[in-house]
């Protein structure tokens, strides 16, 4: 493994559970921040109701105040297609629609069953235009846990996966912990048959929460069955506020820094990542959750950049 790409999804996943309203300039200062340490792919924010997640009420606002970001992917969450008309109308073209894999999560997060999201994905589908160059991605939510029912079946997972896969060609599946309390080898299980039966047809990430502290084993399980991208939260902020009891995504800081230490290319400037996780913990009503940023940075810097000689 030479290289991760990290998906930043604080703006959105971090940002959707501090309940004090953050301003649009401070969350273009800190997407600012993060693209200033290197990240190419983030998640800005989500085009959903605003009586839903207050927090993504000034959207619009945000994507007006931004600066071009070469090379930056520029992802938005959205619910429904309702919200995919908001986000190209506002200038995106990388959406994320999300989907849970069991019918109660779907409910609670989006107030209908699995197969009226998946129906309104075909709505989407045929409605985009082929010149306009949009990229698409499924968030498959509570693919390891429901917080309503408990451990998912893995057949039941992958068959809705297998359903997805075969509505377009190249879309990228977000494999989602969301309430962070997967076991490692589960997320290997299931990662590894997605990769290996529609690798060909898609392409596979991995979106973990840290609840039960098994955050970092996760990603490296991801990683094991064959993902190559992983979703990260800058401090560690974020949480479903549909999934009670979930906490924050494993952190950005920790995973660059894991990586790095293991010699794995991220792109990442770990210190600016630090001083973007510096905004964002800022934040009021901010809950933090990361293990380096309780380090001193120098510690963290007189570390070999690679140290596998140690680790084999
Ligand atoms: N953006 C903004 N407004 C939207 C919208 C969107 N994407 N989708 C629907 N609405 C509006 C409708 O226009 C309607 O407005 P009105 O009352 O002024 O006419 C209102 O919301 C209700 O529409 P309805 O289709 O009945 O939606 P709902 O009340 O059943 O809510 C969702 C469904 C999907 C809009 C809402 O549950 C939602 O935004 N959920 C997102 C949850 C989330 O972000 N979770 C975290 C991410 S995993
Ligand atoms: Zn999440």
């Amino acid at each position: 493994m030479d290289r991760i790409e990290i998906v930043e999804v604080g703006p959105r996943d971090g940002l959707q559970n501090i309940p004090e309203f953050v301003p649009t300039e401070t969350k273009v200062a800190l997407i600012n921040a993060l693209v200033r340490a290197g990240i190419k792919r983030m998640e800005f924010g989500s085009f959903v109701s605003p009586r839903a997640i207050p927090q993504m009420q000034n959207m619009d606002d945000v994507a007006a105040a931004l600066e071009p970001t070469p090379g930056v992917d520029r992802m938005v969450l959205v619910p429904n297609t309702k919200g995919a008309r908001r986000a190209i109308a506002a200038g995106f073209s990388s959406l994320e629609l999300v989907i849970s894999m069991s019918d109660a999560h779907n409910m609670s997060n989006v107030r209908r069953p699995t197969a009226d999201s998946i129906a309104d994905l075909k709505v989407l589908l045929a409605e985009i235009d082929p010149a306009h160059e949009l990229k698409l991605r499924i968030g498959m939510s509570t693919s390891f846990h429901c917080p309503f029912d408990g451990l998912m079946d893995e057949r039941k997972v992958l068959g809705i996966l297998e359903s997805l896969v075969a509505l377009r060609e190249g879309m990228e599946f977000a494999i989602s912990d969301t309430t962070g309390m997967a076991l490692p080898q589960h997320v290997k299980s299931l990662c590894g048959q997605a990769v290996r039966t529609f690798g060909n047809h898609a392409t596979f990430a991995f979106h973990g929460h840290d609840t039960a502290g098994f955050g970092i084993a996760n990603v490296l399980a991801a990683t094991e069955a064959g993902i190559r991208t992983i979703d990260t939260s800058v401090a560690g902020l974020g949480g479903c506020p549909y999934a009670p009891g979930a906490s924050g995504n494993v952190c950005s800081e920790d995973v660059v820094y894991l990586f790095k230490r293991m010699g794995v290319e991220t792109g990442i400037d770990l210190d600016l990542l630090l001083d973007a996780g510096d905004i964002a913990a800022g934040l009021p009503g901010a809950v933090t959750g990361s293990h380096i940023r309780k380090m001193p940075r120098d510690r963290l810097f007189g570390t070999a950049p690679k140290d596998e000689a140690v680790c084999g």
